[in-house]
């Protein structure tokens, strides 16, 4: 909590933006107290597979941010448009997955830890398909429906998925004997996870894996039970010798001009009864009654990490 703290002071005294919309990197979020680094050139180095972010050669995070507008200012691409603000914390980083790619060899084998309706399976298809496999592993049958369904479709018989609590099981039993070039666990991490991956994951075999970052809708102080900072993260991945090769934070704000607009026209219907449901539409209304403009609208803390022998 005492990091927490102290990357909020340090947020608060960086200036705020000028424009919105344009990708601005920062250091914010760098418990190591360094200075800027420009956040733009991702990729500087290549090392087992995956290219490495430029911050993690020298084991630090690349920070992006990228600041929008509501109503949007009519700068391309920028504006925030109906259903598409806070709802999108989940959307999987760009420059993450591309990685993520690399660092599975041509038919290898995948597995993916909350696996939901197969996202990652599917968007790692041309790596691991036609000779290698992928396994999804999540405890909604629903979900796991919808990927069996997809998969058919798709003809994709490598893709299997499992109803698993991947928090309590142990992976081998999913795994009959097969070792996995890959382990992912997009936006489902936490000790349990990272343990159980490291422990199926043979030398040299990666973990891809992305949690929400501590400061996702710090405004309104309630940040999601399965957010995690950067310090956190870090010493998971030490203690299951998981070495990184790629550390990124990405962080959108939201300035919202018109507070009433914003909340009565911009956000999706399944959003806003969530939110209702867990109480934070109602602070979310008191933050901004009370003045607040800004919003940490999506936070993500994005790896990958190599395991090596004990
Ligand atoms: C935010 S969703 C992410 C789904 C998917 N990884 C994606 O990015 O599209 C989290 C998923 O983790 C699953 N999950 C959470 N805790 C789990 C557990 N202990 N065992 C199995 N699945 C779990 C949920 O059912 C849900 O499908």
């Amino acid at each position: 909590m005492a990091f927490f703290l102290s990357e909020i002071q340090r947020y608060d005294a960086y200036p705020p933006t000028v424009a919105s919309f344009i990708r601005i990197p920062v250091s914010m979020y760098d418990g190591r107290g360094s200075s800027l680094h420009r956040g733009s050139n991702y990729f500087s180095g290549h090392a087992n597979g995956v290219r490495m972010s430029k911050a993690a050669t020298d084991g630090k995070w690349d920070t992006e941010t990228l600041t929008r507008s509501f109503p949007g200012t009519g700068i391309p691409g920028g504006d925030v448009r109906d259903g598409d603000v806070i709802g999108t914390h989940g959307d999987m980083g760009e420059s993450w997955l591309s990685a993520v790619k690399e660092a599975l060899p041509d038919g290898g084998g995948h597995l993916d830890l909350g696996c939901g309706s197969g996202r990652m399976t599917f968007a790692l298809a041309n790596r691991w398909a036609p000779d290698g496999w992928s396994i999804g592993a999540d405890r909604d049958e629903e979900t796991l429906d919808r990927a069996r369904a997809r998969a058919t479709i798709e003809n994709l018989p490598g893709a299997r998925f499992l109803a698993l609590d991947v928090e309590k099981e142990d992976y081998t039993a999913i795994l009959s004997g097969r070792l996995p070039d890959l382990v992912t666990a997009h936006l489902c991490m936490g000790l349990e996870i990272v343990s159980r991956a490291a422990s199926v994951l043979p030398p040299g075999g990666m973990f891809a894996c992305v949690a929400l970052h501590r400061d996702l809708w710090r405004e309104i102080g309630r940040p999601s039970r399965f957010a995690i900072a950067e310090t956190e993260f870090e010493s998971m991945l030490e203690r299951f010798d998981l070495i990184p090769q790629f550390l990124r934070a990405e962080v959108e704000v939201l300035e919202i001009e018109n507070p009433r607009d914003f909340l009565e026209s911009s956000l999706n219907a399944d959003f806003v009864s969530r939110w209702k449901k867990s109480g934070r539409w109602d602070t979310l209304n008191r933050y901004l009654g009370g003045g607040g403009r800004r919003l940490i609208a999506r936070a993500q803390l994005q790896c990958i990490a190599r395991k090596v022998a004990p």
